[in-house]
Parts: C-alpha cells; structure tokens; sequence
C-alpha cells in the first residue's frame, strides 16, 4: 500500500470521519451539496455517532464515486481516532476499494498532522488478521490493502509540511504493531522462549539493533538463580534476551527498558485455576512492548540509546520444578524464599533488571510486565499500573501514555507495603500471604533489584497487553506499551536536563 499525505489529490472513494459538535450540520450541508442531496435530509439521517457509517453515491458528476461518512462520536482524541479508523478498516475491508483517500480537511490545521498519523495506523491495523492458524479460510488479501493498493490522506494546506512525515512514521507503527500482535496472540507451542529468541534475532538483523542471548548454561554459570529457577521446570529452557539500539555518546541519553516473557504461565506447583489459564500465552506482554520499542526506535533513527533485558521461561509443573518454600540466591546476590510460585514475574524481573544494571547504567529504566491480576482489580481495564519515586519521571511517562491514549495511572510505593516481604528464613519472600495491594508488593519487591537507581518505574500492564476489543471473539494482544514507550522515548531531554 502506497501512502500519500495530500491538500487536493481527489480519490474516487472518500471516507469522511465526522465528529458530534456544533461545525457538524454546516459539513453535512457542505456534503449534502457536493453529492446533490438535500441537507436537510443529511442532517437527520446522519447523526455522526460513534460508528455510524453512511455511505452516499454522488450522481451529480462529481470528483467522487462514493463517500464513507463514519461518525467519531464526541471526543476525537488520537486514541480515539486511531480506534475508529481501526474498526472502521476492520469491519469494511472486504469492500473498500484499492483507491481510498481520507478527509481531514475540516479538521484543525494544527492538529491535522498528529491525527493524519492516527488515521493511517488505525486503517492499516484494521487490516490484521488474527486467524493464522485457521485452515480452510481463503487468505484473500483485500484490494484495499493490496500491494498495489493506494491511500491518500487530505489535510488543510497549512498543515501539509508537518503532516507529510507522518506517512513513514505511521507505516513504521502500524507494520510494527502488527507483527507484536502476531507474537502476542501466538499460541504457547509456537512461542517458547527460544523460539522467541529466534524471533527478535530476525527482527533486530531486519531493522537494525544488536542482540545477545544468555543461554540456559550461562543463565546457570553467571548465576542467574531467580530466572534459572522459574525456568528449570520446563523441557523448553529459559534465555535472558539482550538488546542494545543506538552508540554511546556524551549526549546521547540512554534508557534502559526490561520486559517480562514469560511465555507461559500455568502458575508452577502452585497452580492456576484452569479456566482462562489459555490466556497465559500473553505473560510476555512487557517483552512484545519493549520489543515493539526497539523496532520503532530502530525505524525511525532516534537519537538515542536504548538497552533491553528480556528474561524468557515457561512456568510449568514438573517433579524438577521449583517448589514453594524453596530459596533461590538471585543474580543480586539477594535470597528468596519462593513463597508462591506463581509470582514468577517479579523473580526472572529481578535478574534481569540487576544484570543490565551490572553491564551499563541507563539514565531511565523501566519495566513492563504483565505481573499481577491485582492491577485488574484495582484499576481494572483502562490504564497501566506506574510505580515510581520519581515525580518527573511519572510525570512524563503519564503525559506520553495521554498523548497516545494507552494511559498509565500512578500508583503508591509506600514503604509500609515492602514490609510484608520479609522472610524468615531468607532476604526476602516473593509473595506476601496477604491477598491485598500485591501489585504494590510486587513493585516494591522489584524495587529491591533496582540500586536503588534514581530514574526506576515499573509498569504494571496485566490489564492492557491482552484485553477484550471489537476485533476478536475473545480476549487478545493490543501491543500496548510500543507507542507509549516510543513517544516516552522522543520526548525524553538527556536527564541533567529533566531531573
Ligand atoms: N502472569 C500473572 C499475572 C496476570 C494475571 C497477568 C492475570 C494477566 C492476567 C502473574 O505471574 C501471576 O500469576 N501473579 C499472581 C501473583 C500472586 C501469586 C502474588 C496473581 O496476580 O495472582
Ligand atoms: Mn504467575
Ligand atoms: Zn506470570
């Protein structure tokens, strides 16, 4: 698909996103003349509510053949922008023709760039394709988003130079998105953690960023104790993935991202109910985010230098798996005694994030993962968890997940809720035994693998990465994290500066 940013190519099929507010009866007017109908008529029929679609087939000799008005709603927020033209794409793709052009002409110059760029990642995301392994299917590829195929986005003359970079940029997020949603709703037996090794090696000789791997054996040597214990149940061995974007430099700020990949999750000897246990395919969430980071960075050439930890392992039941009760001597040094199994998360988090601070220390770190069911009920569907003790840094992070809609909702460190991590017979336990604020202990259990660097937050994303949505029957990957991080990223000053 070839993208074009435009203030007059007139394509033969028009879509129109319309929003609710007091200019929407003078755009009905205005198209209501350019297809020959009466306003009036327009005005009642289409009321531009949140996806209302109407198609009209101009008779009178116009530019256009046919013109999708699609209703916004209220808001017109870039997320919510991005949503509408997502579905949109998603539900209509079959019959859109190869030849689409969008109008947002009518839209404020000023903000025609960032919601061009919207546009186009929504309608491009519409295009995914969630049954892979569905047979008997045929994998027709729509005209629309054919090879050949050709969307041109109009904006207002003003906003031209600003908006035209938004072509590549939103290929680059959309192409990207796409292939993290791919890796997120891959099944467990298509995802082990060297098979997902596997997958980033490609992805970082394709787009440009280094990788090592820490096999089982080193995980062992270089006592890696905590991801070498969540691991060692599983035939499928753990590896600690290494990422590295972008040269040292005196004023190239380097931010450091961990993300959690577990690549499944049955809990361990202390086992999950087996109802939606299937879901646990997607506890590597803050790995896919932390990937999708690099790969836009990557793209898109940003100045900065970025390095990665991914600790990768299947938590599984087995006669050689960790057991609870069990003590582990993390990567620290620090002991734990493995209270519940299934916080996993929290201890191959810990080796990860104490051996990239061993290698190099970042300017900002932060972790995403998919950690606790204790985010879901405490805040449920909407926002990230953001744990940090740094006001600055939670107040960028907050502004970058706003700007792009995958929000984050701060949540306290307070020093009373690491206190239920003592243990008795080790330096600390992995779980509480209390059922309340665990994704609070979970941060500040983390916190402990931290030294105590100044710039740390952690992400707690359980309810963001695999989520309910209009494009699937059941729960399913929405790559959050990737835009979120990547707009943390560009608007990040060298940290002299910022803290
Ligand atoms: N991967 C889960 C957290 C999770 C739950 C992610 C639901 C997505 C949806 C994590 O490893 C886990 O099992 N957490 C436990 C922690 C508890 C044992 C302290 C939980 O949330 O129950
Ligand atoms: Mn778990
Ligand atoms: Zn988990």
């Amino acid at each position: 698909m070839t993208v074009i940013i435009s203030d007059q190519k007139t394509p033969d099929a028009l879509l129109v996103p319309l929003v609710q507010n007091d200019r929407l009866n003078s755009l009905l007017a205005d198209l209501a003349l350019r297809v020959g109908m009466d306003a009036a008529t327009l005005q009642q029929d289409f009321r531009a509510e949140s996806k209302e679609t109407l198609i009209l087939y101009p008779k009178n000799g116009g530019p256009e053949k046919r013109l999708y008005l699609l209703g916004l709603g209220k808001k017109c927020t870039f997320a919510d922008l991005q949503m509408a033209l997502r579905g949109f794409s998603h539900r209509t793709k079959s019959k859109l023709p190869a030849q689409l052009g969008v109008d947002l002409r009518h839209f404020p110059a000023s903000e025609a760039p960032r919601l061009a760029e919207a546009t186009l990642t929504g309608l491009s995301m519409g295009l995914y394709d969630i049954g892979r392994f569905r047979t008997g299917t045929e994998k027709t590829i729509p005209a629309f988003g054919s090879e050949t195929s050709e969307l041109t986005v109009l904006v207002p003359s003003e906003s031209l130079p600003a908006a035209l970079p938004v072509a590549r940029r939103s290929e680059v997020f959309a192409a990207t998105a796409k292939k993290i949603l791919d890796l997120m709703n891959a099944p467990g037996n298509f995802k082990t953690p060297l098979m997902l090794a596997d997958w980033v090696k490609q992805h970082a000789v394709e787009h440009g960023f280094g990788v090592r791997m820490l096999h089982v054996d080193a995980i062992e040597k270089e006592r890696l104790g905590a991801l070498y214990a969540v691991g060692k149940g599983s035939p499928n061995p753990p590896v600690l993935i290494l990422l590295e974007y972008g040269n040292k430099s005196a004023d190239t700020p380097v931010i450091g991202l961990v993300g959690k990949g577990i690549t499944f999750d049955t809990g361990g000897i202390s086992l999950k109910p087996s109802a939606n246990m299937h879901y646990m395919k997607s506890d590597m969430g803050g790995a896919a985010a932390v990937l999708g980071a690099f790969m836009v960075a990557a793209q898109l050439k940003l100045p900065v230098r970025l390095i990665g930890a991914i600790p990768a392992a299947e938590n599984m039941v087995d006669g050689v798996a960790v057991k609870p009760g069990d003590v582990i001597t993390t990567y620290a040094g620090k002991t734990v005694e493995v209270t519940d199994t299934d916080a996993e998360g929290r201890l191959v988090l810990a080796d990860a994030l104490a051996y990239l601070l061993k290698e190099e220390t970042p300017e900002v770190l932060i972790d995403l993962a998919t950690l606790t069911g204790s985010i879901i009920r405490a805040i449920g569907t909407q926002a990230g968890g953001l744990f940090t003790s740094n006001d600055q840094l939670a107040a960028a992070l907050t502004a970058s997940g706003d700007a792009c809609g995958e929000r984050l909702w701060r949540m306290p460190m307070w020093e009373e809720y690491g206190s239920d991590l003592k243990s008795d017979v080790a330096d600390l336990r992995n779980y509480t035994g209390k059922p309340m604020a665990e994704s609070i202990s979970a941060a500040k259990f983390l916190e402990h693998f931290t030294s105590a660097h100044p710039a740390w937050a952690h992400l707690d994303i359980a309810g963001m990465a695999f989520a309910d949505s209009e494009f699937a029957q059941t729960k399913s990957a929405t790559a959050y994290g990737v835009r979120l991080l990547t707009e943390f990223i560009e608007q990040w000053k060298k940290a002299g500066d910022a803290l």
